[in-house]
Order: C-alpha cells, then structure tokens, then sequence
C-alpha cells in the first residue's frame, strides 16, 4: 500500500495525539420539517457525542431520523433547535459559503448510490474534491491515485463508472470521501445497494480507514454490518434510544 508521508502524519495525527477530542457534539438538537399540518418532527432533543478515532453505526427503523441525523452532522442542513458542535466549531454561527468550506475540507461523504459523475474516470471523479479544495493538479493527480490504491483499484483508474461493478463503483466513492483527508467519514447505508459479499469487502474497507485513525459514522440497516463497527446508535421516532451498546448485543435480541 503506498502512503505517502505527508497522509501518514495526518493520519497519525488524528490515531493518536486528538484521540480523545470531540468531533461531534449535538446538543438538543430538533428539526422539523414543514409547518402546521405538516409538520413532522425528524428529530427530537438528540445529544451525541462522537470522538476522534470513532467508528459508529446508526440503526433503527424507517423514518427514524438517521438520514436527518447524517444530514445535519454532515453541515447539509442546519437545526431547527440546539446547538451542533464540528470539530470544535459552532455550525450556526457559520455563513452558507464558511459551511461549503468545512463540508469539502473535514467531511467525507459516502452514499448508497455511489453519486459519481457518469462522464468522468474512476481518477477524474477522485480528484474533483481536490479541485474545489485549492489542491495543485499535479499533488491533485498524486494524491487521487493514492487513494485509489488504498481501496484496491490501481487497475481501474481510468474507467468509468458504467465499466465497473457496484462494489468497485462504492470504492471510488470511498476512495473520493478521503482524498482531502476529512476528519469525519460519513456514510448513509453504504452497503444498500451490494450484494452479501462485496458489503463484507467494502465493510473490511472502512475498517481499515478506523484503523488508520479515521473518524467514521456509518447508517445501516443491516446486523452483520453493524457489529463490525465499534459502537451503536439507536435511533427511534427522532430520538437517540441508546448509544453505547456493544455491537456484540446485536444478535441477543436486545431489541
Ligand atoms: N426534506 C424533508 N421534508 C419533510 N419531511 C422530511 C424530509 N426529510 C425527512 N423527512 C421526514 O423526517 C422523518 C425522518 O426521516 P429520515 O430520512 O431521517 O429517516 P431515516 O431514519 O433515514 O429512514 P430510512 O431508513 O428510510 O432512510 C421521516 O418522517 C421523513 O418523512
Ligand atoms: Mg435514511
């Protein structure tokens, strides 16, 4: 695996000396969607902390708020009520154009849909975070490849999305949520749309990136997913019902 030393560092950075920093701090958060007739409260109240070095899942039925969660800890939306903390920042207190900012240069965001661009190679796609970040096109290129080769495509950096498979697709999409190196990973049902065997694949992936020092949140509805991770987030009618359950519970029939 080739990484260079400048990512290295960033990595370490975040494994070891920040471990115990906050990444993540919600505080009373509630959002409503609509008004009067409506309305429909997505969340209600929700107080989570998340610290560097994390890897967790978020469960819990449909329409429960974990997209909604996502969404605001992933600056796509704002609170209704309460106070979100990024890294130490007061999201409110940030301009539309200050939060485009953060969302590209500590965020990475993995979805069950891959969402890259159909024209562009698996390597155009990667680099396109970089472009909006300032990055030189030669460190651009350089780095883009790394990435690429951390999530196992070195022999697919020139197709594009429609030449590969659903889970080499995912892995672009990883490779691209890296590459300026976020603080945060976060992934809305990252294994949706795959098969058994290539959600295990993808899932030995992230926790890889865990290992590396990467800070992950990850929405799933499905066990075997939610166990590899270290700690789950349980989410019902818009409110957190538990957030330190052992993964291992999952299979007991807690819930
Ligand atoms: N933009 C929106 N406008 C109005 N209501 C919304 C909007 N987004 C979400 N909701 C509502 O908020 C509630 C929570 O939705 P959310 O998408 O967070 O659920 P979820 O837990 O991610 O569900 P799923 O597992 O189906 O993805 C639902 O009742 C949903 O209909
Ligand atoms: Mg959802």
């Amino acid at each position: 695996m080739l990484v260079n030393s400048h990512s290295a560092t960033a990595l370490e950075n975040n494994s070891s000396a920040n471990k115990k920093s906050i990444i993540v701090q919600l505080e009373n958060v509630s959002k409503v969607y609509g008004v009067g007739n409506t309305e429909v409260h997505a969340l209600n109240d929700v107080n989570l902390t998340i610290e560097k070095g994390e890897y967790c899942s978020i469960m819990g039925a449909s329409g429960s708020g974990k997209s909604t969660a996502m969404n605001i800890i992933g600056c796509l939306e704002r609170p209704s009520s309460g106070k979100y903390y990024l890294d130490g920042v007061d999201v409110a207190e940030l301009e539309d154009a200050d939060l485009a900012r953060i969302r590209n240069l500590k965020l990475g965001f993995v979805f069950q849909q891959f969402h890259l661009l159909p024209q562009l190679t698996a390597l155009d796609n990667v680099m396109l975070p970089m472009v909006y970040a300032g990055v030189p096109k030669k460190e651009r290129r350089e780095r883009a490849m790394e990435a690429l080769i951390r999530v196992g495509l070195e022999q697919r950096l020139y197709n594009k999305p429609n030449q590969l498979s659903g889970g080499q697709q995912q892995r672009v999409a990883i490779a691209r949520a890296i590459v300026n190196r976020p603080v945060l990973l976060l992934a809305d049902e990252p294994t949706g749309a795959l098969d058994s065997k290539t959600t295990q694949e993808i899932i030995d992936i992230f926790s890889q990136l865990n290992a590396c020092g990467i800070t992950i949140i990850m929405v799933t509805h499905e066990p075997d997913v939610a166990r590899r991770t270290r700690r789950v987030i349980w989410f019902r009618d818009g409110r957190v019902i538990h957030s330190h359950l052992a993964p291992e519970e999952l299979g007991r029939g807690v819930f």
